[in-house]
C-alpha cells in the first residue's frame, strides 16, 4: 500500500497530467485535493490528447478518480468533462466530496470584475471564479456539493448570499442581475446530475488505506502559486504544496509515503508577477515555440526562462519532496548552452532563499551556472544512459544541488516518452 503525492515545484504546467497518468498504472485511486478548473492537465496516449481541468488524470488509465473536499468545483465544467470523456469511450469512475465548495456564477463574474478593477496591477487569473469561491469558503459563505442536492437548503443559502453578491456586482458597475430562481433551478439540476458521485470521499479514501490500496494524489498549480509560499499576491487561492493534500482529502499526514516534485527542465509562468529567470529574448521565444508553451486552460502564451533551482529548493523544503520527476528535457535540445540559476543577488549579496516581499523578488538577479547543450534527443530511448552525455550532466547537477534523487525523466508528451530511473 502506498500513498504518493505529485506536486508542481514551479509556477504550474510542469507536466503533472503526464506524470500522474504515467504513475497511475500502479494505483487504485487518483485524487485531486485543491484548485479547480484553473488547472489544465494534458495527457497524451498515442495520438489521443486529453485536457482535463477537474477530473483527475488517472481516469484515462481506468482508475477511480476522487475530487476531494479541498477542490472548488464548477459543476457545469465538470459535467461537460464527464460527458466528453464518455463520448471518447472513457466512462470515468468518480467520487466527489460532499464537502467540496461549488463555484457559483457570481464567483466568475466577480473574478473578472476584480481583475478589471486592478487594471495594470491585475493578477492575471484564469477568471474561473477560483479566488472568490475560496474566499467565500473561508468566510463561511460557501455552497458545497451536498447543498446542490438539497433544494430547500440551497434556496435558503441563495436567499442569504445573493443580495450581498448583487451589491458587490453593482459596486463594480457590472450590468448583471442575478436571477435567484434560475440559479436555484440550474444548480439543483447540476446536483441531480452529479448526485451519483457525491459522497463522503474522506471515508472512502481512509477505508481504501485500511484495505492496503494504492492512492495517488494529484496536485494542481505549483509551489510558486501557493497562497502562503508562492509569489503572493500573484498566486492562486489554495495551498498547492504537500501540506494541502491532507487538508483537501481527509487523509492524515502520516499516511503520505512519497512526495514527488515535478520540475520542468526550464521555467514557465502564466499571468502576472515576478519571474527572476525570465528570458525576454530569442531563447525565451525558442522555449515557448519548441515547448508549445501556451496555457491549457486559457491559451495564453506562457512566459519562459531558465531553470531556477532557488525555487525548486524552496519547494523541496516546504513540501519535503522525496523524489523528482524532470519533464520536457527534450525541449532544451538544439541549444548550444543551457543555464541553471543556483542563487540570486539581492541588495549586493548572494542569497539562496525566496524573499517574501514581492517588490524585493522583482530586484533579485539570477546567478547562473552554464552547461553545454546537446543537439538532439532520441525520444524512443528508455534508459538514462542513452541520454546525450550533456543532458546527463544537466540532470546530475539538479540531483546534486537539490539533494533529491530523480525518479523519472520525461522526454516527450506521450506516455511512452518516459525514462523511469
Ligand atoms: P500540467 O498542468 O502540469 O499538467 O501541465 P500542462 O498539461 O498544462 O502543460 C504541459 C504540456 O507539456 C502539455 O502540453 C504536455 O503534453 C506537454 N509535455 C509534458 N511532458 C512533456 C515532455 O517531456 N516533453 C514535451 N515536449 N512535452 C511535454
Ligand atoms: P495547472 O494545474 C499555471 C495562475 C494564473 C494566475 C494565478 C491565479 O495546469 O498547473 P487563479 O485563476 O487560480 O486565481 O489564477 O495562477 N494559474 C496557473 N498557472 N498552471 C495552472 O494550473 C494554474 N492555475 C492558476 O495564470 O497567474
Ligand atoms: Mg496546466
Amino acid at each position: 500500500m502506498t500513498v504518493s503525492l505529485v506536486i508542481g515545484t514551479q509556477w504550474g504546467d510542469e507536466g503533472k497530467g503526464k506524470v500522474v497518468d504515467y504513475y497511475s498504472k500502479n494505483t487504485d485511486y487518483v485524487v485531486r485535493f485543491q484548485g479547480g478548473n484553473n488547472a489544465g492537465h494534458t495527457i497524451k496516449v498515442g495520438e489521443e490528447v486529453y485536457k482535463l481541468h477537474v477530473v483527475p488524470s488517472g481516469v484515462i488509465q481506468g482508475k477511480t478518480g476522487v475530487i476531494g473536499n479541498g477542490v472548488v468545483i464548477d459543476p457545469e465544467i465538470l459535467i461537460q468533462e464527464i460527458n466528453e470523456l464518455t463520448r471518447r469511450g472513457i466512462t470515468p469512475k468518480l467520487y466527489i466530496s460532499d464537502r467540496a465548495n461549488i463555484i457559483m456564477p457570481y464567483h466568475k463574474i466577480l473574478d473578472g470584475a476584480e481583475e478589471q478593477y486592478l487594471g495594470d496591477k491585475k493578477i492575471g487569473t484564469t477568471k474561473r471564479g477560483i479566488g472568490p469561491c475560496y474566499s467565500d469558503k473561508v468566510a463561511r459563505n460557501g455552497i458545497r456539493a451536498i447543498d446542490l442536492i438539497q433544494k430547500e437548503k440551497l434556496q435558503r443559502l441563495l436567499d442569504r448570499i445573493l443580495p450581498i453578491k448583487q451589491r458587490m456586482i453593482d459596486i463594480y458597475d457590472i450590468k448583471t442581475k442575478l436571477d435567484k430562481k434560475e440559479i436555484l433551478e440550474t444548480y439543483n439540476a447540476y446536483g441531480e446530475l452529479l448526485k451519483e458521485y457525491i459522497t463522503t470521499t474522506h471515508i472512502e479514501l481512509n477505508n481504501a488505506i485500511q484495505k492496503k490500496k494504492n492512492i495517488l494524489l494529484e496536485g494542481a498549480q505549483g509551489t510558486m502559486l501557493d497562497v502562503d509560499y508562492g509569489t503572493y499576491p500573484y498566486t492562486t487561492s489554495s495551498n498547492t504544496i504537500a501540506g494541502g493534500c491532507t487538508i483537501g482529502t481527509g487523509i492524515g499526514p502520516k499516511h503520505i509515503d512519497e512526495i514527488i516534485g515535478i520540475v520542468k527542465a526550464y521555467t514557465t509562468r502564466v499571468g502576472e508577477g515576478p519571474f527572476p529567470t525570465e528570458l525576454l529574448d530569442k531563447t525565451g521565444q525558442h522555449l515557448q515555440q519548441v515547448g508549445h508553451e501556451f496555457g491549457t486552460t486559457t491559451s495564453r502564451p506562457r512566459r519562459c526562462g531558465w531553470l531556477d533551482l532557488v525555487i525548486v529548493k524552496h519547494s523541496r523544503m516546504i513540501s519535503g519532496i522525496t523524489k523528482l520527476a524532470i519533464t520536457k528535457l527534450d525541449v532544451l535540445s538544439g541549444l548550444s548552452q543551457a543555464y541553471i540559476c543556483t542563487q540570486y543577488t539581492f541588495n549586493g549579496k548572494r542569497i539562496d532563499y525566496f524573499p517574501a516581499n514581492i517588490e524585493d523578488v522583482a530586484t533579485c538577479r539570477p546567478v547562473y551556472k552554464e552547461f553545454k547543450g546537446w543537439e538532439t534527443m532520441d525520444q524512443q530511448i528508455t534508459t538514462f544512459a542513452e541520454l546525450p552525455k550533456e543532458a546527463q550532466t544537466y540532470l546530475q547537477f539538479i540531483e546534486k544541488e537539490t539533494d533529491v534523487k530523480i525518479g523519472l525523466v520525461s522526454i516527450g508528451p506521450g506516455r511512452d516518452e518516459t525514462i523511469e530511473i
